[in-house]
């Protein structure tokens, strides 16, 4: 329900929206969006961001959050353990379960190997589970892997890591076949055709979704497969430190019971690393789309034993995130409202951007609109501007919301708002981390041997901006190939005697650097209390 102080704004909304439906906004040139970028959107404000004074990538520059959290002491010393007693002993260890972890345990499972997942939480409570509009592959007659190479690697501006890019597009259309063989419902025409969209920055209709809770369609049919395989998952346990053995390799992880704090050891011939995304570190102080799990912990295990960060500077900042009402302050309003016609309008009715620009274009564009143009609607809390959703309706034809889109249609009737009738008000929230783990196209880390890593915490797929679908994508290609591969690898590993001696190695650095903290990290839950 909205407030008096949204009417005269509302109905300019209202008055321009024949007009706006009609109307192409022009798509901007490449100089345009380079200096817009420049201008308006976070990653390039400088003063957000600190070198590293240590690791593998000190000198390079990253949120100082996130700088924060890696530089900081570890949980435990390595004598609080007993290396020799492992709790757990197998094949592969997989950290954190949700899309990428569980798709990488039960290829593991799969291909013969001893898994087990460990996950802070519950298996599932993740990203994934929260990601909604859908999964990217180029699977019909008019599109290609080629073409969609092209799409994500100038939506990631030129900085994709080719290998891992090509390995995305190409493995797409058989991960979408997986999915659906799995038991994934995606929307489908009445002879079975899967139904396609566009996404922000695609040049063909190739998002495959399954209403807008694609996530927790595939998250429920992964889970399901994890739980009828009989992969052995340790729940409310996190991965606090990764084990190496005495030759460098990756070989466990010492392991804390979340309820009691109990440490165990979980000895392992290869490790993944998929514990998804930060969006909890809640950089520069944005809200977020991401599950309360989101702390860049694979980061911080990896980053200690040696491992190297690619484009770990910047962000993904969904445009369209919940402005109002504030319970719902940050929550994703999908990408697929705007493909479905839906356009961005300010406090005057007036469209200010195509729709479909890439996601950082995007958000930089609402944040001037909000900022320097002064053309926001004042929530009370903030600035926003307007998702016209009305518009699908009278494009797509009564019923097309509820059809396509029922769980944003719900999200807001909770608070009284008919997003059929009215439009909803919006701001970039921080939604992905583009940056993570350098792997290599077997999903192994290049400097950690046995180290494998997965889905939101890899950094290199995207380049330095994601193009929507892409993540629910990579999780499948790159989890699945992780676990393939880290099972494969195990048959030849023979773990050497396993030593958290990079604990003090780590902590002697920062020390060296001149560090001095009393932060602990991983961080493992985001810390809400009132100081
Ligand atoms: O807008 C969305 O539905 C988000 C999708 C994604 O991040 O891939």
């Amino acid at each position: 329900m909205y407030s008096e102080k949204f009417t005269a704004s509302i109905a300019a909304v209202e008055a321009a929206r024949e007009a706006n439906i009609a109307y192409e906004p022009a798509r901007m040139s490449a100089k345009e969006k380079e200096e817009l970028l420049a201008a308006y959107h976070p990653d390039y404000k400088k003063s957000e961001f600190v070198a590293l004074k240590v690791g593998a990538n000190k000198g390079d520059v990253v949120p100082h959050e996130l700088a924060d959290t890696l530089q900081a002491n570890s949980r435990i010393k390595a004598d609080d353990v007993d290396l020799d007693s492992p709790a757990y002993d197998v094949d592969v260890l997989v950290i954190g379960g949700g899309g990428a972890g569980t798709s990488a345990a039960i290829e593991a499972h799969r291909a013969g190997a001893d898994t087990m997942i460990v996950t802070k939480l519950r298996m599932g409570d993740a990203n994934t589970m929260m990601a909604e509009g859908g999964i990217q592959a180029a699977d019909k007659p008019n599109d290609s892997p080629a073409i969609h190479y092209l799409d994500a690697f100038g939506g990631g501006h030129f900085a994709a890591k080719p290998e891992l890019l090509y390995k995305l597009v190409n493995d797409a259309p058989d991960a979408i076949l997986w999915l659906n063989e799995l038991g994934v419902e995606f929307d489908k025409t009445e002879d079975g055709t899967m139904i396609t969209t566009h996404g922000g920055g695609t040049s063909r209709k190739r998002m495959h979704a399954a209403k807008d809770y694609t996530g927790a369609e595939i998250m429920r049919t992964l889970r399901d497969e994890v739980l009828n395989s009989g992969i052995t998952v340790v729940d409310f346990t996190s991965a606090v430190e990764l084990i190496l053995d005495d030759a460098g390799n990756a070989a466990g992880a010492v392991l804390m019971n979340m309820e009691t704090g109990e440490l165990m050891v979980a000895r392992a011939k290869t490790v993944i690393i998929a514990t998804g995304g930060a969006g909890r570190m809640h950089y520069q102080g944005f809200p977020t789309s991401n599950h309360y799990g989101a702390t860049a912990d694979g980061l911080v295990l990896g980053y200690r034993v040696g491992a190297k960060l690619l484009y770990a500077d910047t962000l993904q900042y969904h445009p369209t995130g919940a402005a109002y009402p504030s319970q719902i302050f940050g929550a994703l309003v999908t990408e697929k409202v705007r493909s479905l016609g839906a356009k961005l309008v300010n406090a005057d009715g007036k469209v200010f951007m195509h729709p479909l620009e890439t996601r950082d274009v995007a958000a930089a564009s609402i944040i001037r609109e909000c900022s320097d143009r002064k053309n926001g609607v004042d929530t009370g809390s903030g600035t926003a501007v307007w998702l016209d959703t009305p518009m699908i309706e009278k494009i797509g034809g009564e019923g097309t919301i509820e059809k396509r889109i029922p769980a944003m249609m719900r999200m807001f009737a909770e608070y009284g708002i008919d997003i059929r009738k009215e439009p909803i008000l919006v701001y970039p929230t921080l939604h992905y981390q583009n940056g993570g783990l350098d792997i290599d196209a077997d999903g192994m880390t290049t400097a950690v041997k046995n180290l494998y890593v997965a889905g939101e915490a890899v950094g290199g797929i995207h380049g330095r901006n994601r193009l929507m679908g892409n993540s629910l994508l990579d999780i499948i290609v790159f989890g699945r190939s992780a676990g393939k591969n880290a099972a494969a690898k195990s048959r030849e590993v023979s773990v050497g005697k396993l030593t958290l001696d990079h604990i003090a190695a780590f902590a002697k650095e920062c020390k060296d650097a001149g560090i001095v903290t009393d932060a602990v990290s991983p961080k493992l839950l985001p810390d809400y209390r009132r100081k």
